[in-house]
This record gives structure tokens, C-alpha cells and sequence, in this order.
């Protein structure tokens, strides 16, 4: 070969290996959301990705007592470089104990089994948090979601550029507001643990618990952490779904995170060191078994009553203004007809092909799994809507 030759097609080789690298930099993240791109990219963007058909969710266990989790099948390694994690405890733990894939992508289905084994959630309530999650983070298409990450608001554009990993850390879908371990979105940084918050756990715990965080704790720590808030964060926001999670995720760590192997006046009693392993570190205390029966917002009602703060957001610091037209703790119909008429419509005006096909299979798991909300929600007091159609 002539040098010219070879010198031509060297520059030949080059350029399609820059082209190349170019490509596979841009390339869509297969768990990132399609929520909100327009038709032109989607257009681009979803053949690029491997499509699937979510399966079924699974239903309950077939053994539902307590256990050992911490178990030589599930050692807990810390994650590695390019392994993700986010604002909630129980995801990280299962994480970092394989229950769900190391890296923190997953299926919903993968996080309702796991959240079931490792934890003994309940089936219904498992449902409900992942297809909700799915719905607002996850990539319909390839049926994978990120279980945190970097927000929207702390990395680059994910639109066309390489993209940070939103998933559930993004603030104002499932995350929010007033979480007892993380700082609210509008302070910078909405998942990583809070050394200062959790200080103000402890000391609560201390003070109304005896040293343990549990219902009463949880009751005196949400107002708190609702009040710090209003008096701080101009965009605080405790609308919708958020009050329903806002109540709900205080009572989860007293029934989820306490061993199941506690029984009489002990139950329902979470020591501070074990609280510390799960939201600092995601890690099951030594020898930790999971709860003695499937659970989850048990007790909620307890924390509710105590201090029952409406529904609302911030129109500037400290000025709370009371909002229910996106539903409640208490209304959760009012928030699935927001949910679908405005929220995944602004997310999906007109989603066609297997997007489409997709999202009526998630919706449809979403709604099928709340009838233990049967009070406010259960057809035929909320009949299911079909914004798409059906498939
Ligand atoms: C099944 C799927 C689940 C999903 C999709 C999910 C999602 C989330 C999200 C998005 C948050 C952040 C909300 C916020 O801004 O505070 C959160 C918080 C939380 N989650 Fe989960 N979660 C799941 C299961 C679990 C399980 C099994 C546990 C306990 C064993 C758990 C315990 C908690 C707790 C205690 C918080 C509050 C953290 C804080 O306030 O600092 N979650 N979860």
C-alpha cells in the first residue's frame, strides 16, 4: 500500500471511529423517561431503544412471615463507581444487597419482588409506588427505571446531551418536598443522605420516642420537618401525590426498617443505629430480618391525626397556601384524575406505536393495584380513565 494510501485510509478509519463514539455519547439512556420530548425525537429516539412488554406484576408472597435477609445470598456491597442510588432508603438497601440489580436500574416488576422478599411490603402498596414511579421516571419502552441519581435540575440537559440520571430522584414527580433524611429540591441537592436532618431525627427520636423512632416520632418529625418548609422554602410543595408520600414514608420506616423478629413492646420500635445503616448507608443492620407480615402505611393514620396539615404548597417563604385540587392523603381519586388528565397528558399529549401500547399496560397495572384504598378509590366511585384508549 502507498503511504498516501495508507495514510487516506487511516483518516478514513479515524473519522468513523470519532463518528462512532459520537453516536454511542448521545445515545438515549434506555432507563431515562420519554415523558415530555417531542414527537420528532421520539420519533428518533425510540428505535434506537429495545422494546419490551412489561410483564404481569407479581402477586403476593407464597411465605409471608419474618426472615433472615441479611443473608450470604444477598451480602451488602457498597455501590461502585457507575452504580446509582437516591432519595429512598429501602431502593438503596435492596440495591446494595442485590435484591434488585446492583446498578439501580430496574423493572417495576423487579422492585415490587424485591421489595416483597427483602422487605415484606405489602403487594398492593409495592404496586401503587413502583407503577407510579414507572409512570412519572421511568423509559416505557425498555421497561427500566433509575432509582435515583442526579436531578434534572443539578446535571446537564438530558434532552439530546449525555444525560444525569434522573429516575425518582426528580423533584416534583414522586419526589418532594420534607423528606425526614433529604433536603427539599430547591436547597440543591434532594437525595443524597443529610448529616444535619438526620441529627434532628435523632434528636426527636430521643425526645418523644425514648431513643427509638416510631409512631409517635413519626407524627412529631413530619409537622417539623413540614413547618422547616414553610418557613424556608419559597417552592415548597405538598400537593397531591406528595401528601399521600409525605405521610406515608414516615410510617415505613418504623414498620419496614424495625426487625421482624420484635414482638410485643418492643414492635414498631426502631433503634437509632439501624435507622442510621438503612438511610446513611442502605445497608440491613447484621442478621436483620425482614417484617413478621406484609406491610406499609400501618400507622399512617396515627401521624395524620396528630398533626393533620391540608394539602397545599408555598406562594413564597412562609406564606402556605392550602391547595386540594390535586387530590390527598385522604382523596386519592382526586389525585389519579389529575394524574391522568393533566400529568401524563403533558407527559404523553399523543404517544403512539409501543409507547403507546406501553403506557395503557402501566396505567392499567397502576389502577388495578389500588383497591385497598377502597374508601375513596374504587370503582364505582373512580372508574378508570382512558386517556390513550385501549389497547
Ligand atoms: C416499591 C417501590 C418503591 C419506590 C418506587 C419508592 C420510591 C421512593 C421515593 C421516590 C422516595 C423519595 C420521596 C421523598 O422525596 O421523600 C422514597 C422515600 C422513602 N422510601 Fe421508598 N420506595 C419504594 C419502596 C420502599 C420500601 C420497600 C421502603 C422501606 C423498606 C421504603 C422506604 C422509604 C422511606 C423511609 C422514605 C423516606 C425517606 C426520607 O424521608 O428521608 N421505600 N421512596
Amino acid at each position: 500500500m502507498s503511504k498516501q494510501l495508507f495514510s487516506v485510509s487511516f483518516q478514513f478509519l479515524y473519522a468513523l471511529l470519532l463518528a462512532s463514539l459520537a453516536i454511542q455519547s448521545l445515545a438515549f439512556p434506555s432507563y431515562e423517561s420519554l415523558g415530555g420530548l417531542s414527537e420528532r425525537q421520539l420519533k428518533e429516539i425510540i428505535p434506537t431503544l429495545d422494546a419490551r412488554v412489561p410483564p404481569s406484576p407479581p402477586g403476593p408472597l407464597r411465605f409471608n412471615g419474618t426472615k433472615l435477609v441479611d443473608d450470604s445470598d444477598h451480602p451488602f456491597r457498597a455501590p461502585g463507581p457507575g452504580d446509582v442510588r437516591g432519595p429512598c432508603p429501602g431502593l438503596n438497601t435492596l440495591a446494595n444487597h442485590g435484591y434488585l440489580p446492583r446498578n439501580g436500574v430496574a423493572t417495576p416488576a423487579q422492585m415490587i419482588q424485591a421489595a416483597q422478599d427483602g422487605f415484606n411490603m405489602d403487594n398492593q402498596p409495592a404496586h401503587i409506588a413502583a407503577y407510579a414511579a414507572h409512570l412519572m421516571n421511568g423509559n416505557l419502552v425498555t421497561d427500566l427505571l433509575s432509582i435515583g441519581g442526579k436531578t434534572r435540575n443539578t446535571g446537564s440537559d438530558p434532552r439530546g446531551q449525555p444525560a444525569p440520571i434522573a429516575g425518582i430522584s426528580e423533584h416534583g414527580t414522586f419526589e418532594g418536598d420534607a423528606s425526614l433524611t433529604r433536603g427539599d429540591d430547591f436547597f440543591g441537592d434532594n437525595h443524597s443522605f443529610n448529616q444535619t436532618l438526620f441529627d434532628q431525627f435523632v434528636e426527636y427520636s430521643n425526645r418523644f420516642g425514648g431513643g427509638f423512632y416510631n409512631y409517635s416520632v413519626a407524627a412529631e418529625l413530619r409537622f417539623q420537618r413540614i413547618q422547616q418548609s414553610i418557613a424556608t422554602n419559597p417552592e415548597f410543595d405538598l400537593r397531591g401525590f406528595r401528601h399521600f408520600t409525605a405521610f406515608g414514608e414516615t410510617v415505613f420506616a418504623v414498620n419496614m426498617f424495625t426487625d421482624g423478629r420484635k414482638t410485643g413492646a418492643e414492635a414498631g420500635q426502631l433503634d437509632l443505629k439501624s435507622a442510621r445503616s438503612f438511610f446513611r448507608d442502605g445497608r440491613y443492620p447484621r442478621g436483620f430480618h425482614r417484617a413478621n407480615k406484609p406491610t406499609a402505611g400501618e400507622g399512617v393514620e396515627i401521624v395524620l391525626a396528630a398533626h393533620p396539615v391540608a394539602p397545599g404548597h408555598n406562594v413564597g417563604v412562609n406564606n402556605y397556601v392550602e391547595d386540594r385540587s390535586r387530590g390527598s392523603m385522604t382523596d386519592f381519586c382526586t389525585f389519579y384524575k389529575f394524574f391522568i388528565n393533566t400529568q401524563m397528558k403533558e407527559m404523553y399529549p399523543n404517544p403512539t406505536g409501543v409507547l403507546r401500547r406501553n403506557l395503557n399496560l402501566n396505567l392499567d397495572f397502576f389502577y388495578q393495584s389500588i383497591p385497598f384504598l377502597y374508601d375513596s378509590f374504587s370503582p364505582p366511585d373512580c372508574p378508570q380513565i382512558f386517556p390513550y384508549g385501549r389497547n
